[in-house]
């Protein structure tokens, strides 16, 4: 009872805050980056402080959930998206069940120049576009973050997500990875493969050639005994998505992930050349979701492989819905920036039914 009223006072809380930042630093010139670096600096500080215990909140025990050999304290996981530690340890704090870090490239880039994210609103929906552009810090510099104590001591896993431009490139970092890992002592960390990307230049990602996914995953499956998860995209095809659902049917400790952000055009949301540098980028957020759920049942009805729902999932309707039709997990971004403390109150629910 007084943890659910400590949640909505910290909603109320942060929600307030978030507004107040946003309209103090993004709004004139609109870059919404502005008071995300901002409030990432702040979180830090925070998460440093003894005040982060505020935020702790423990997860009902009979929530969990078990993908082959992973345990997720709740089935609630964090999108890849961040991969600062501090945005990490708070949500894990707050009671996500297991995280992922931000898709991850063989070398460093800065991505794509901004202004490249913004909030919009679609269809009525609040929700965020954004062109990033997957930047990165290349491989090397990521494998040190890798096993951060503050965040393995959780002991809930910790997903690995890998971008490329070609079968070397994702081979590349996957190898380096999987030899890192191999010398640390936590066994919940798993493989994400982001093939969906609708923000590279070409628009070319390994979706379009799914014989080359095929190889992939099964390179990486003869290295490596850990879960790979593969995200594909909203705006695939259903052909195509159920062809990597064949796929990954018949390698072991597969998972299916549905999905990333969706393309649209910015001026379709009313940004101009002034406020967004792309012709367009992934929407994430709220209208995601009917798509999202189409997608679950379209799956579950077909194959018996894990399912993790991503894509627009913001309340706990949302994720009883995609549970009851074959969701395994539910994995979120937009509503751990805009109301995380929204966490442990699904959970308190989910944990009831
Ligand atoms: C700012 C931002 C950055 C993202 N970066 C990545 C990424 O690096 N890799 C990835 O697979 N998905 C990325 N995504 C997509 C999210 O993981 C998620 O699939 C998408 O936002 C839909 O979920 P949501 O509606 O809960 O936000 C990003 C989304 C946002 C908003």
């Amino acid at each position: 009872m007084l943890n659910k009223l400590r949640a909505r006072i910290l909603s109320l809380q942060f929600r307030a805050i978030r507004r107040t930042v946003i309209i103090l630093i993004a709004k004139i010139p609109k870059d919404l980056e502005r008071a995300i670096v901002f409030g990432d600096a702040l979180n830090h500080l925070l998460m440093i402080s003894p005040f982060k215990q505020l935020f702790k909140f423990s997860i009902p025990k009979n929530i969990q959930v078990k993908i082959h050999d992973l345990t997720f304290d709740s089935p609630i996981i964090s999108a890849s998206f961040k991969d600062d530690v501090s945005s990490l340890l708070q949500w894990l704090l707050i009671g996500i069940g297991g995280i992922t870090y931000k898709t991850v490239l063989k070398e460093p880039s800065k991505g794509n120049l901004r202004p490249r994210i913004q909030e919009v609103s679609y269809d009525g929906d609040y929700g965020i576009l954004n062109s990033l552009g997957l930047p990165t810090k290349g491989v090397s510099k990521f494998l040190p973050k890798i096993d951060n104590k503050k965040l393995t001591k959780f002991n809930r896993p910790i997903g690995i997500s890998i971008g490329g431009n070609s079968y070397e490139e994702y081979y590349s970092v996957f190898s380096e990875i999987e030899s890192h890992l191999n010398s640390l002592n936590f066994s919940q960390f798993f493989y994400e493969v982001n093939i969906s990307c609708p923000n590279t230049d070409d628009g070319k990602c390994l979706s379009d050639d799914l014989e080359t996914l095929k190889k992939l995953i099964l390179n990486f499956r003869d290295t490596s005994s850990r879960v790979i998860v593969v995200k594909v995209s909203p705006d695939s095809p259903d052909e195509e998505v159920l062809r990597v659902c064949e796929i990954l049917s018949n390698i072991s400790k597969t998972v299916i992930n549905v999905g990333n952000s969706k393309y649209i055009k910015a001026n379709t949301v009313g940004l101009t050349s002034k406020n967004f540098s792309k012709e367009g980028g992934g929407l994430s957020g709220k209208s995601l979701y009917n798509n999202t759920l189409k997608t679950v049942k379209m799956i579950s009805s077909k194959y018996d492989i894990p399912i993790i729902a991503t894509g627009g999932v913001s309340s706990y309707e949302n994720v009883n819905e995609l549970l009851k039709n074959g969701a395994s997990l539910t994995g979120m971004a937009t509503l751990l920036v805009s109301d995380p403390f929204q966490i442990p109150l699904i959970n308190y629910r989910l944990s009831n039914d």
